[in-house]
């Protein structure tokens, strides 16, 4: 037997519902926010994320599913969202329309990371990015999508953690007082932050190795070196969600996986699910536009992980509606009721009423049982006596309760229902 790749999860037929309910929640939450979708491909340059995601974090560094195709192009699997909309927003030209251009994705998203509870090598994404607002209200208002999108899916349990990390003016002082820091310290960090700490001194302060956590607790807070218009930015952003009502603290140490950051970053947080707690992550990344060859563009946007609002819902015994059964189900008696049941179930499905009938010679008993598995809210039984007379039983599963009903008026007894 060939077994499923590590890190990855089949949705069976019994739970997709639950993606559904997630999916359709997002594309509410999206439409409400005035948000159109866009679709890019699973795969990209990997250029892209070299210069997307940037080349000091340990998505590019360690997790990225990247092969040479047959054409010797170098390709990679995406292992986020942003980068590929932005790709998109340039190439396409979308910056030529009314600005800001929002727009949401639901997507797979593929890293090669060390396989735990909500963390996996293939996950899902529902993201948003909005294009071309530079101002603090932009920011207010993707943190409140991301906030409304939990809210209407009833997760209550979650924090939200903002931080800002400036622009580039800022991150040269502080990059130079973080050095500083650190300086002393070069020969304790793991090789990988030894290397960062010439590159980007900035993503060390994202490292999981104890030891430069331990250095990390001491280093000094970007949020102390703002400039004069990061730090306008950062009060306004918090006067909006307080005027909105969102509470929020403000946590120094969030710099987030993904170098494209600039400003305000955020995160949901939930303790319900273990380490991998962070159900949602974004901020503003003014630069990635026209880092990657386009017009300077200011962004921003947010991406939750749908494996992990799953895991935290189940967790925390949040309801998920569960999809209903067929309405109807028809059984037949013999060789000819069984031609009469295909035909009404052909017609119900017609009139756009759910319906299900027997495929496997099930004995009439059976079919009453297999109807009830399959949450079949009516049965209606079709024999010799229903086929001469013209009249069935409709039985209500939910109590018993039975009705008579003509066969040749069963579509409109249904539709009446609806
Ligand atoms: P991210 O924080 O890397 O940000 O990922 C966003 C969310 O995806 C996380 O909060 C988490 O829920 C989920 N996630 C990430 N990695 C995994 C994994 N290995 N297994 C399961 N779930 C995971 C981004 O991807 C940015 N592109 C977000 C963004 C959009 N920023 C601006 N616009």
């Amino acid at each position: 037997m060939i077994n499923i790749p590590k890190g990855t999860k089949d949705v069976l037929p019994q739970d997709a519902y639950k993606w559904h309910y997630i999916e359709d929640t997002a594309r509410k939450t999206a439409a409400l926010f005035n948000m159109k979708e866009i679709r890019t491909p699973v795969f990209e340059h990997t250029e892209l994320f070299l210069r997307g995601v940037g080349d000091t974090t340990d998505i590019v560094n360690k997790e990225m599913y990247t092969f040479k195709d047959k054409g010797d192009r170098s390709i990679t699997l995406k292992p986020e969202g942003t980068a590929g909309a932005a790709r998109s927003f340039i190439e396409n030209n979308l910056g030529a329309g009314p600005l800001p251009v929002k727009m949401y994705y639901i997507i797979p998203a593929f890293r090669y990371e060390r396989p735990q509870a909500g963390r996996l090598r293939e996950f899902h994404q529902f993201g948003i990015e909005v294009y071309g607002a530079a101002g603090p209200d932009a920011d207010a208002e993707v943190i409140f999508a991301a906030s409304s999108f939990l809210e209407k899916l009833n997760i209550k349990n979650v924090k939200l953690n903002i931080n800002s990390i400036g622009c580039k003016t800022c991150r040269a002082r502080y990059n130079a007082e973080l050095k500083a820091y650190l300086l002393p310290h070069l020969d304790e960090m793991c090789e990988t932050c030894r290397a960062r700490f010439e590159k980007n001194p900035l993503r060390i302060l994202d490292c999981k190795e104890e030891k430069c956590k331990a250095l990390n607790r001491g280093a000094p807070r970007i949020i102390d070196f703002l400039c004069d218009d990061c730090s306008a930015h950062f009060r306004k952003v918090q006067s909006l969600l307080t005027a909105g009502g969102l509470e929020f603290n403000i946590d120094p140490n969030i710099v987030r996986g993904l170098d494209y950051y600039t400003k305000t970053v955020f995160e949901f947080v939930s303790e319900e699910i273990g380490a991998q707690g962070t159900v949602c992550g974004g901020g503003r990344y003014d630069g990635l536009i026209e880092e990657l060859g386009g017009n300077p563009t200011p962004a921003v946007g947010f991406a939750a992980g749908i494996e992990r609002l799953i895991l935290l819902m189940e967790n925390t015994g949040v309801a998920f509606p569960e999809e209903q059964g067929p309405q109807v189900f028809v059984a037949g008696m013999d060789e000819d009721s069984r031609i009469e049941a295909f035909r009404l179930v052909c017609a119900l499905r017609r009139e756009g009423i759910s319906a299900e009938c027997d495929h496997t010679g099930r004995s009439l008993k059976a079919q009453f049982k297999y109807a009830d598995k399959i949450g079949a809210r009516h049965v209606i039984a079709i024999g010799g006596n229903e086929l001469e007379s013209g009249e069935c039983n409709v039985k209500r599963m939910a109590d018993g309760n039975v009705t008579p009903a003509k066969i040749s008026e069963i579509c409109a007894y249904f539709k009446e229902m609806e």
